[in-house]
């Protein structure tokens, strides 16, 4: 079975809680059990990580071309705006990826217009609330074939 890895950024511990009027109600604990199930579904099997720390995300993506891991989807939250070292990382180990955000990041402050992963992401997904996620594995389950 394929693996997909899902990698969720600083502050998305706090889904739910956090800015509710932007970012919704929903968990990540929910998010990642909806994950895990349709990937049950679409016959893919679902990894899940969330970090605070830029390195530890840099880290577990050196760690998922060892696991065979096919596809990340992966929300880097603010590290979407400033990091080169997880563009890098992504880059270096080859795996085809998709960029997620649950606002739509170009609806707000100009400094979440430019992200340093778009250019190499094979799809970018953004204001679909936590709903993009599912969107997104479907996408790639899509393209696994
Ligand atoms: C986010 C958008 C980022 O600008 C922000 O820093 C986040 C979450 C999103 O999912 O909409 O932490 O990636």
């Amino acid at each position: 079975m394929s693996k997909v890895l899902v990698i969720n950024g600083p502050n998305l511990n706090l889904l739910g809680s956090r800015e509710p009027g932007i970012y919704g109600a929903t968990t990540l604990a929910d998010v990642e059990s909806g994950l895990r199930a349709q990937g049950g579904t679409l016959g893919v099997e679902v990894l899940c990580f969330q970090s605070n720390h830029e390195g530890a995300i840099v880290d577990r993506i050196h760690a998922a071309r060892d696991e065979d891991v096919a596809w990340i989807l992966i929300n880097p939250g603010a590290y979407t705006h400033t990091s080169v070292a997880i563009r890098d990382a992504l880059a270096g180990v080859a795996i085809p990826f998709v960029e997620v955000h649950i606002s739509n990041v170009h609806k707000r402050e100009p400094f979440r217009h430019h992200s340093y992963l778009s250019d190499v992401a094979e799809a970018v997904m953004a204001g679909f609330g936590t709903a993009g996620y599912g969107l997104a594995l479907q996408y790639i389950a899509g393209r696994l074939g």
